[in-house]
């Protein structure tokens, strides 16, 4: 079976397109390296020992997604490629629903235009909005706060409609909670551009010494000890949902969102204890302000994902340290 994977070279992207290839897929890569590095392909045929084809390319154009549709035998698709950076899509709003939503119809045309029907999309915790109540049901009511969110949210409402018009389509849409650690072999991992917005990979530039110390974003929530609670999954964890929720739609029809987490949630402080016992560093960091739009807690209810899809994660919050850091120090840079 060939499996189109777009944005394949990017942090979710690599970690699934290698647990694609270690579960005997065949995959297509399409990837315009806008927010990732060349440097990934090879990692990815060093750690898995297999090759795989791939298109350096933009999902705007539709010619060029024919054309990859024309010379391959696509079964089913896994979308990955988007803007993801939530304070960047309050800034340009305009380039986020552009790119994300066009890019996406278009994908979905020359899909349903080749007779493949069966799709993973990769949605987010995001589109439960400030006010549910933790542990996340999938069948909460939907909102979302920021441009970002509301790509995310429109693209599963227009997944939805797609299906009604036509119940041939098999959808899964995955709600990611927190992504963090990197495979590990420490060869592929999460590569920010610039400042990184998310808590991990900050702290894993603090304790390399990039930056100065973490900004801790309030301590006056209602939790365990005031800081913001999240529901952190490892990324490979993450990756081998794709996998599960990719073997169940290719024999199902339907429509279904799951929750990727792990059910359980750690403040940021626990996090950065944790981060510091495991990997014997120190994260300076000083309480600042709360970030706005960030919600005190935030974990899933993952009993969907484990009943229907038949997962449930194996790795604990000391596996995302350490793997975070083996990344980090063993290549600063990133790809670069
Ligand atoms: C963020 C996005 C979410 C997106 C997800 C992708 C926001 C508001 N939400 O989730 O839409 O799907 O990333 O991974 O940006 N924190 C600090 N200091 C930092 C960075 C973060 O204290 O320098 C705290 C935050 O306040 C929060 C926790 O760490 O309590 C996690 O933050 P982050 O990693 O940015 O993820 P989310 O905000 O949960």
């Amino acid at each position: 079976m060939a499996i189109l994977v777009t944005g394949g070279a990017g942090y979710i992207g690599s970690h699934t397109v290698v647990e694609l290839l270690e579960n005997n897929f065949d995959v297509v890569v399409v990837d315009d390296f806008s927010n990732s590095h060349p440097e990934v392909l090879n990692r990815i045929k060093e750690i898995t020992g297999r090759e795989f084809r791939f298109y350096e390319q933009n999902l705007m154009d539709k010619a060029k997604l024919e054309k990859v549709f024309a010379e391959n035998s696509i079964d089913a698709v896994i979308h990955f490629a988007g803007f993801k950076a939530v304070g960047e899509s309050v800034e340009k709003p305009l380039d986020y629903y552009y790119n994300n939503l066009t890019s996406t119809l278009l994908l979905y045309d020359v899909m349903r235009n080749n007779g493949v029907k069966k799709l993973v999309f990769t949605s987010s915790a995001t589109v439960y909005g400030l006010n549910n109540k933790s542990p996340l049901t999938e069948d909460l009511p939907l909102s979302t706060t920021n441009p970002y969110g509301s790509t995310k949210l429109m693209i599963e409402q227009i997944l939805q409609d797609l299906y009604v018009s036509d119940d041939e389509w098999s959808i899964a849409l995955l709600r990611y909670f927190n992504p963090i650690g990197a495979h590990e072999s420490g060869r592929i991992g999460e590569s920010p551009n610039g400042i990184p917005n998310n808590l991990m990979p900050y702290i894993t530039q603090v304790a390399f010494g990039k930056l100065e110390q973490l900004s801790v974003f309030g301590d006056d929530y209602d939790t365990v000890d005031g800081t913001g609670v999240r529901d952190y999954i490892h990324v490979v964890d993450l990756a081998k949902g794709h996998v599960k929720a990719l073997e169940k739609h290719c024999s199902r029809r339907g429509v279904e969102a799951y929750n990727l987490g792990t059910g359980q949630g750690y403040s940021v402080l626990q996090l950065v204890e944790a981060f510091e016992k495991v990997n014997s560093v120190e994260i300076p960091y000083q309480i600042t302000g709360r970030r706005s739009g960030d919600v005190a807690v935030c974990y899933a209810d993952v009993s969907k994902a484990s009943l229907i899809l038949n997962w449930k994660t194996e790795k604990n919050i000391e596996d995302m340290c350490r793997d975070s850091w083996k990344w980090q120090s063993k290549n600063p840079e990133g790809y670069r």
